[in-house]
């Protein structure tokens, strides 16, 4: 058995592991997220302008999108299907991007992938987004207050004026009213995986490890991620230039409360 790196030899069967995700769903609830929140921006804007006595205008170019920890590209393959965003699809590990790469193959024009930790590897990244994207736990393998403090700076730094950074987390209550999903298996083109997790109430970390069975031989990944509360993330978030917009609770459009399982939060950049 062979100890190697989160999103490594799991790259091989990650497909199998979010076989239960709908991601057309979700991409259908971001993109109505994207378009409700600029339309109100929109609206500001309009009304600002007929109080200044100029002309509105609509922004009608479609949006760039800065997708961070996108993994095998299965939520930007929807993203680009439903939309006509521009994406850029990163993710810290190199082996989920090639199978990103290949996937988001049929949308050349609108697509690429480039490799960026959203934590520490900012300072050579450049580019400036309408939207910026971090799904499905990415924010919970950051463990420490200053590895988000990182990710949200960067974030800042790359959101155009009024852009928008939707974000999702996991909460304790997700591990903790989900115990009884904690073991299970499964097989992709021949790879296998076994997968146990366990959670630790008193630091708030979900710990995950996967032993995985491919042609080239047995692997063990350990992932640890945590849980933060609402509260936390909400305080996090006042160290930014960037102002709370909505924090839903799941995929809903009701307000987070401190027992949601996972909530979705919309901040939008302050101008400069
Ligand atoms: C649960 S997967 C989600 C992938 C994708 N968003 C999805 O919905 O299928 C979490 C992803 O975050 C990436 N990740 C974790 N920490 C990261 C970091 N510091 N920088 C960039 N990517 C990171 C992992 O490599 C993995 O691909």
């Amino acid at each position: 058995m062979k100890f190697v790196r989160p999103y490594s030899a799991l790259a091989r069967v990650y497909d199998a592991v979010m076989d239960h995700v709908e991601y057309d769903a979700w991409a259908d609830y971001i993109l109505h997220l994207m378009d409700s929140w600029d339309a109100k921006e929109d609206e500001a804007v309009a009304d600002e302008n007929a109080t200044d006595g100029a002309s509105s205008e609509r922004q009608t170019s479609s949006r760039s999108v800065l997708e961070l920890g996108a993994g095998t590209g299965l939520l930007t393959l929807e993203l680009l299907d439903q939309s006509d965003v521009d994406m850029i699809a990163t993710d810290a590990s190199e082996d989920m991007l090639r199978l990103a790469s290949s996937r988001l193959e049929v949308f050349p024009e609108r697509s690429r992938v480039e490799v960026l930790d959203f934590s520490n590897g900012w300072s050579a990244f450049t580019g400036s987004f309408d939207v910026i994207l971090l799904l499905f736990d990415g924010y919970n393998y950051l463990l420490d207050e200053k590895d988000v403090a990182a990710m949200l700076q960067g974030v800042a730094d790359h959101l155009n004026d009024g852009g928008l950074f939707i974000f999702d987390q996991s909460t304790p209550h997700n591990s903790i009213n989900n115990a009884d999903f904690f073991e299970d298996e499964g097989e992709l083109e021949g790879a296998e995986y076994i997968r146990k997790s366990s959670f630790d109430d008193k630091s708030n970390l979900h710990t995950t490890d996967f032993d995985i069975q491919t042609s080239e031989g047995s692997f063990h990944e350990t992932h640890v991620q945590r849980a933060w509360t609402l509260d936390e993330t909400k305080r996090l978030l006042k160290s930014v230039p960037l102002s709370h917009v909505a924090a839903y609770d799941g995929f809903s459009l009701d307000s987070a409360q401190s027992e949601s399982e996972r909530i979705h939060w919309v901040l939008r950049r302050n101008p400069r």
